[in-house]
């Protein structure tokens, strides 16, 4: 029996094709490279999380990025490599870019969506190779609100240093829907987006039906996570916040009012969501404005205690997006602090991103419990091998895929 254990090169269990088993998942701690297998000292970073049902291995988790690379909301071969680049690289958690939960909910018409059943089978296909891998993966749920119909982020080409720098807003000639832009309250993000309509209080409850109808296929689709993404002035934020929500009807005005969109999209999606399948909200946690009623810290502890009476698992907090007056100082780990105070004050779990580059500092956040798991996005692209890097650094070997361990043992 022994011998066959060893010899046989099993093929992982339920994937949809042959290839060799990954146990343990790749990103989990193996040993410390100075104690010979005596395990010591894990460095915090790479200790694994449970959340409901799942673990993942690590805290290092993959941030959710648009890549404006999708046809009619379907993802294609061009994202099973790129996210799947990652399941091979250490990441304990993969999360998949803003997807829309209708076509106006895009920021640009190249969005990832999940408004209808055919999109289910590329997101799937993505999903079993990541799970083929031992990999988790999760998916952002996502409606743009007046900040939709917009040019692909790297159209404007000013940083490539031949100074062209379009508006913002996608007209129609272009495949944009600058009409059908929607918010909360009629006000446009700035001059170079949309005039958004107001939303009327049936077209609310059917965007929030078509955030939990994308849930529905995320699960068809397999994901082990759901986060809503409630952050960066898209719609949820929109309404949470009183510079973008000057509404007087039950989704204006107060705190309760404001806040109302977004937690009866939680409770629904969560209703439906599988009760051993963790749920994620990223917010927004201030709008970085002093001088006018607007989206403050104090505001965001109080929200993540509702979501977590809710079933929240996981709050990630970034931070801003919703008014160009927002006056921030970008620097490393900025958005941490934001974090720290939900995880002070609140009984859930907490993500920070934003800036975090160092393996070693980002190891400091989870072990002076800042936060629990750590989202990197440049840092990952710049990178795709920052976890096995952040594992070298921090003195510990991880798992990778069985096909490189060799590799990386001796070459690292
Ligand atoms: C190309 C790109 C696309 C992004 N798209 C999303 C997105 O789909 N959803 C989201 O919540 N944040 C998005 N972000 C923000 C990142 O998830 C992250 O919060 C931010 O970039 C700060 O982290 P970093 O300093 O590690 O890049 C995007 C960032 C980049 C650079």
């Amino acid at each position: 029996m022994t011998d066959k254990i060893t010899r046989e090169n099993i093929g992982a269990p339920n994937a949809p094709f042959y290839t060799p088993i990954q146990n343990p998942p790749p990103g989990t701690f193996v040993k410390t490279t100075q104690s010979n297998g005596v395990i010591e000292n894990i460095p915090s970073l790479f200790t694994p999380l449970k959340l409901r049902g799942i673990t993942l291995p690590n805290r290092i988790a993959l941030s959710p990025m648009c890549t404006f690379s999708a046809q009619d909301g379907a993802l294609t071969d061009w994202h099973l490599v790129h996210l799947g680049q990652f399941a091979l690289r250490g990441a304990g958690l993969i999360m998949v870019e803003a997807t829309a939960v209708t076509p106006e909910g895009r920021l640009s018409p190249n969005d990832s969506g999940l408004w209808n059943d055919e999109q289910i089978a590329p997101l799937k296909r993505i999903v079993d190779f990541v799970h083929s891998q031992g990999v988790k993966i999760g998916i952002q749920l996502a409606h743009g609100g007046r900040k939709a119909s917009t040019i692909a982020a790297f159209i404007n080409v000013k940083a490539l240093g031949n100074n062209v720098k379009y508006s913002q807003l996608l007209p129609e000639e272009f495949g944009g829907w600058p009409n059908d832009v929607i918010g909360p309250s009629p006000i446009p993000w700035d001059d170079e987006h949309a005039n958004p309509k107001e939303l009327t209080i049936e077209q609310i409850h059917e965007i929030q039906e078509s955030f939990v109808a994308a849930a529905k296929r995320a699960e068809k689709a397999g994901f082990d996570i759901v986060e809503l993404h409630y952050a960066h002035g898209y719609l949820a934020h929109e309404f949470f916040s009183p510079i973008s929500n000057k509404r007087t009807d039950q989704y204006g005005g107060s705190f309760e009012n404001r806040v109302r969109f977004g937690l009866e999209i939680t409770k629904k999606v969560r209703e439906i969501w599988s009760e051993d399948k963790p749920l994620f909200v990223r917010i927004s946690a201030t709008d970085w404005v002093d001088d006018e009623d607007s989206w403050e810290i104090k505001q965001s502890v109080e929200l993540s205690k509702l979501f977590q009476a809710l079933g929240v698992d996981l709050i990630d907090v970034s931070t801003g997006g919703n008014t160009p007056k927002q006056n921030l100082a970008v620097k490393d780990h900025f958005q941490v602090p934001f974090a720290e105070v939900i995880k002070k004050n609140v009984d859930i779990n907490v993500a920070t991103v934003g800036l975090i580059k160092d393996p070693k500092l980002a190891n400091g956040i989870v072990e002076n419990g800042q936060a629990d798991l750590v989202f990197l996005a440049r840092s990952f692209l710049a990178d795709g091998n920052w976890a096995i890097r952040a594992a070298k650094e921090l003195g510990v070997l991880i798992q990778t895929p069985v096909q490189y361990n060799y590799a990386i043992r001796s070459f690292l």
